[in-house]
């Protein structure tokens, strides 16, 4: 696993920070249609607890019968843990029919990225997706934090979706054998397309199912579990390039996209997660304003970087990405949007900021902007 730097930052002024965004300035809702109670206390109640390192939680099914829940020293860090899963936008890299430079690259190399998906906690022990990829599997598979510790258990108690592109969610079908259905967090129009034109739901339900919840619009919801207990981290929806997937082309609504601000009441730890943007518009900055890390849209250099491989390509921007190079490229914007770090997510193969050597690598370098590495993991 590739650390991607540790602890990002102190935590003095973050309340602060956080009480005065645009975004967050009002008291976190638990309006998502969501199974059982509130958990205010437990969100809010104990955070004295968590910044000892002490944590109350229900007994695991691994911890036995005779387990007794009730506080225990945890020995997880209590800051927000984040997880790189996939680095890739769709076809990952090497891309299965790309023979691009850098899918033979990576071919030769032995090495390559997953597609686009992220792991966030509040605790270390209770995980959310942010995606789901085709890569799921491996994914999972590969980050010890994520593994069972029962004979059936999930690490994984909660999905939060930001768009319905299949690289993004074809991974729920590879939850189906779950034994609790699955929360999965949509904004409306998410939840629409995988009602109807991609019939995830319909095709789940025989299996575990997923319980698909909508998410508020720009105001904060705090994510629970199947059983309707708090993960203690409160999601912001920013509906961002409202453009619908390929596969339902003709759909109408206005939030088939969505940023997130992810955050940690307790420690006020804030990622903002925009894995893809059509700009850098006051929408993004308002979902990066302070966080102390951004994932953002690093899929193309160029508008044309498709089109110049094949003349029936589409180009960066009809596919709804800001490409990162030229006079309107992102690049020249992420450094001052005001999160105190920055890395590229969803990097497609023929992005030539790839290759070590390029004068685009340079350029990120140049800017402070980071290249997502699979695997990074993050402390907020
Ligand atoms: C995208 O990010 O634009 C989509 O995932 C592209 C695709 O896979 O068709
Ligand atoms: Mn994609
Ligand atoms: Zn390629």
């Amino acid at each position: 696993m590739l650390d991607g730097g540790g602890p990002l930052r102190t935590h003095g002024d973050r309340r602060t920070l956080i009480d005065r965004h645009p975004l967050c300035a009002e008291e976190i809702d638990d309006e998502v249609d969501q199974a059982g109670s509130r958990s205010h206390r437990a969100r809010h109640g104990n955070r004295g607890l968590r910044r000892l390192g002490l944590r109350k939680h229900a007994a695991r099914e691994s911890e036995g019968p005779g387990h007794k829940p009730g506080l225990s020293l945890s020995p997880f860090p209590t800051f927000v843990q984040i997880i790189l899963l996939g680095s890739g936008a769709g076809g990952g890299v090497p891309q299965w029919n790309c023979g691009c430079t850098n899918c033979r690259a990576a071919r030769a190399q032995g090495r390559g990225r997953t597609q686009s998906s992220v792991a966030v906690s509040a605790d270390g022990e209770r995980w959310v997706l942010l995606n789901a990829s085709p890569d799921l599997r491996v994914q999972l598979a590969t980050h010890a934090p994520l593994w069972p510790a029962a004979v059936r258990e999930s690490r994984v108690r909660a999905v939060v979706l930001t768009d319905g592109e299949i690289d993004h969610t074809l991974g729920l079908m590879l939850l189906r054998e779950g034994t609790s259905r699955l929360p999965v967090y949509t904004p409306n129009g998410v939840a629409e397309l995988l009602a109807g034109p991609w019939p995830l739901a319909r095709v789940l339900e025989p299996y575990s199912g997923i319980d698909l919840r909508r998410l508020p619009a720009r105001r904060a919801a705090t994510l629970h579990d199947a059983d309707g207990k708090s993960l203690d981290l409160s999601c912001t929806a920013v509906a961002l390039a409202r453009r619908p997937p390929r596969y339902a082309a003709a759909a109408v609504g206005d939030d088939f996209e969505i940023g997130l601000r992810i955050q940690d009441p307790a420690t006020g730890g804030v990622f903002a997660y925009v894995p893809v943007a059509a700009a850098v518009d006051d929408d993004v900055r308002a979902l990066a304003a302070g966080a102390d890390l951004l994932c953002f849209d690093g899929t193309f250099w160029s508008d044309d970087e498709l089109h110049g491989l094949s003349v029936e390509a589409p180009r960066a921007r009809e596919m709804g990405h800001v490409p990162l190079g030229g006079p309107d490229g992102s690049l020249r914007r992420l450094p001052g949007i005001g999160a105190k770090r920055v890395v590229l997510v969803h990097i497609n193969n023929t992005n030539p900021i790839l290759r070590p050597e390029s004068t685009e690598r340079a350029q990120l370098t140049a800017a402070g902007v980071e290249i997502g590495e699979d695997g990074m993991h993050f402390t907020l």
